[in-house]
């Protein structure tokens, strides 16, 4: 085989990888991994601090955009801007993907 070819191969089967671990969220990863949200934002994303927003059933894309606002510091706060440091991208959709699947329920006062 020419070496062409090889190198062509390879970067197809590079490029397929890439877009497989990209794509789908897994919500049991960020289940996992919002362990040490939880503290904070409760265990099942309902805070008891009322300084701490609840999470629970918010929309994977605010919590994914707050998450990456935080990163970026268009959005400050010392306990998020310490926590977010270390998220890649697919955990910080894999955690947004978990907060979302959590079903809450809403009832109006009497
Ligand atoms: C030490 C406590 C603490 C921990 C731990 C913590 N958070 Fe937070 N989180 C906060 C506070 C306080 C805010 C509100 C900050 C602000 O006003 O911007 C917040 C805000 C957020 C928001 C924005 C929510 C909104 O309604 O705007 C998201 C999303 C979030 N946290 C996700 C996480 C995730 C995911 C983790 C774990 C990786 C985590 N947090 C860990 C305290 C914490």
């Amino acid at each position: 085989m020419k070496a062409t070819h090889f190198g062509f191969i390879i970067s197809c089967i590079a490029l397929l990888s890439c877009t497989a671990t990209a794509n789908a969220a897994d919500p049991l990863n960020g289940r996992s991994l919002s362990k040490q949200c939880s503290v904070c934002h409760g265990k099942l994303g309902i805070a008891k601090d009322p300084e701490v927003p609840h999470l629970a059933g918010q929309s994977a894309f605010y919590v994914e955009k707050s998450l990456k606002d935080y990163q970026t510091g268009k959005r400050e706060d010392r306990r998020m801007t310490l926590m977010v440091q270390n998220l890649s991208e697919q955990e910080i959709k894999d955690i947004a993907a978990w907060y979302e699947s959590i079903v809450v329920t809403a009832t109006l006062p009497e």
